[in-house]
């Protein structure tokens, strides 16, 4: 309930600040994904964050240190330890009177190959270097050149993080940067952090890349239930004390352990547990909530990312939806039956379906997002041909489009 000093405020702000001062939660930064958490709550990766450390650690002391390429499926702590271990490297060198930068870059914000120079340069410049990183204006090869004279004049090493580097449009940045020094582009040492979840990105990578990068991989396995009740249990003081029922914990490990060992959902589950005891005024959370809860925030989470997509993919994906729920024994379609769906769909509506060749794009572009998937089949003389299968539940995926579709 909102206390004496909200009253004849804006009723619009009732249920977030309701949310904020309440019973539930006693620090809820320790629920929230994107918070990175001290050292004594990182679990379970002290031998990846040795191994990080060992490959550019030579960065403390101003000397060359190597590049590192970190795989691992989703929620299995990649981006924790690189931005954990690029702290402590700071820190350190700080210490010791050497100046190392370091910048942390995700790659899935980024557009094209001179934004990569750009963040960076922005990142670490000093304010009094009078060197500026327009928005626009200037040539890629430009905000290198301005980013190779700040790290010449300003550091005595550099640490880059590299997150998400499958995302990159193409993996010129990732060969720029990582063979900077050899080229005789900057004086100082420096190190690439390179990341991704995709673990076939390293067969794309080009073969020089690569070798700048030594061949030095690490593949961060997933977590086990074990693991995930510890990760999950090191923040169970999020929640004021009793607001956790014995066996909550337990259940949402066994949960994400499911989802191939992901601490990313056990997290977020936990915080919309939090949310729903909130909304509904419980004191505590039950095991009973568990499963329901993630079923609300899997159809919550769906809604959103579905009702972002353009138009177009929405009926799309109506129309494998209704294909998958009609067809119960298939699951995957041919892109000829997915434009008859659609275009029924579309007369449905009373909207003009977009062409066959958009259709093609647009499929590409949900397989992308993972929201379904497509392969292709050969069929003997007869050539080849797409399939694609929908990677959500059909029927929540149909009451959204039906609430939703525009
Ligand atoms: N070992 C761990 N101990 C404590 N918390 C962890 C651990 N591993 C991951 N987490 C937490 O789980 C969430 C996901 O971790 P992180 O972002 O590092 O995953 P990722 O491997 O980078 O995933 P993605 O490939 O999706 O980017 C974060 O909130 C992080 O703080
Ligand atoms: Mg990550």
């Amino acid at each position: 309930m909102p206390d004496a000093g909200d009253q004849g405020g804006d009723p619009l702000f009732d249920a977030p600040v309701v949310e904020h001062r309440n019973e539930i939660f006693k620090n809820r930064d320790l629920v929230d994904t994107d918070h990175v958490p001290d050292a004594d709550r990182i679990i379970g990766r002290d031998e990846q964050i040795e191994q990080v450390a060992h490959e550019i650690g030579a960065l403390v002391v101003g000397e060359p240190a190597s590049s590192v390429l970190i795989f691992g499926k989703t929620g299995t702590g990649k981006s924790l330890v690189a931005k954990h271990v690029m702290g402590r490297v700071e820190a350190e060198a700080d210490r010791r009177g050497v100046s190392v930068g370091t910048a942390y870059i995700n790659c899935s914000q980024t557009d094209g190959p001179a934004r990569v120079p750009r963040n960076i340069g922005r990142r670490i410049n000093p304010p009094e270097s009078g060197v500026k990183f327009p928005s626009r204006g200037i040539s890629t090869d430009e905000y290198y050149e301005r980013l190779w004279s700040i790290l010449n004049q300003h550091y005595d090493g550099v640490a880059i993080t590299l997150d998400e580097v499958d995302r990159l449009r193409d993996d010129s940045p990732l060969m720029i940067l990582s063979r900077a020094r050899e080229n005789g582009s900057i004086d100082i040492p420096i190190s690439i952090v390179a990341i991704s979840n995709k673990i076939d990105y390293r067969n794309q990578m080009n073969e020089r890349t690569k070798s700048s990068f030594g061949h030095r991989e690490y593949v961060f396995d997933p977590y086990d239930a074990n693991q995930l009740r510890e990760i999950l249990r090191n923040r169970s003081d999020a929640f004021h004390e009793g607001v956790i029922e014995e066996g909550v914990i337990p259940r949402v490990a066994a949960l994400a352990a499911k989802e191939h060992g992901d601490a990313r959902k056990g997290i977020e589950l936990l915080f919309s547990l939090g949310k729903y005891a909130i909304r509904n005024d419980y004191d505590t959370i039950s095991e009973e909530d568990v499963p329901k809860v993630r079923e609300m925030a899997e159809a919550e989470r769906l809604r959103d990312l579905i009702t972002g997509l353009p138009a177009h993919s929405q009926h799309v994906i109506g129309a494998l939806a209704a294909l998958t729920i009609s067809n119960s024994d298939e699951g995957w379609f041919r892109t000829s039956k997915v434009l008859d769906a659609y275009k029924k769909l579309c007369n449905e509506h009373a909207v003009d379906p977009v062409t066959h060749e958009r259709v093609r794009q647009l499929l590409e572009e949900l397989s992308f997002l993972e929201i379904t998937e497509s392969r292709n089949q050969h069929q003997g003389s007869k050539g080849q041909f797409n399939e694609h299968t929908l990677n959500k539940p059909p029927e929540i995926i149909k009451q959204i489009y039906r609430e939703t579709a525009p």
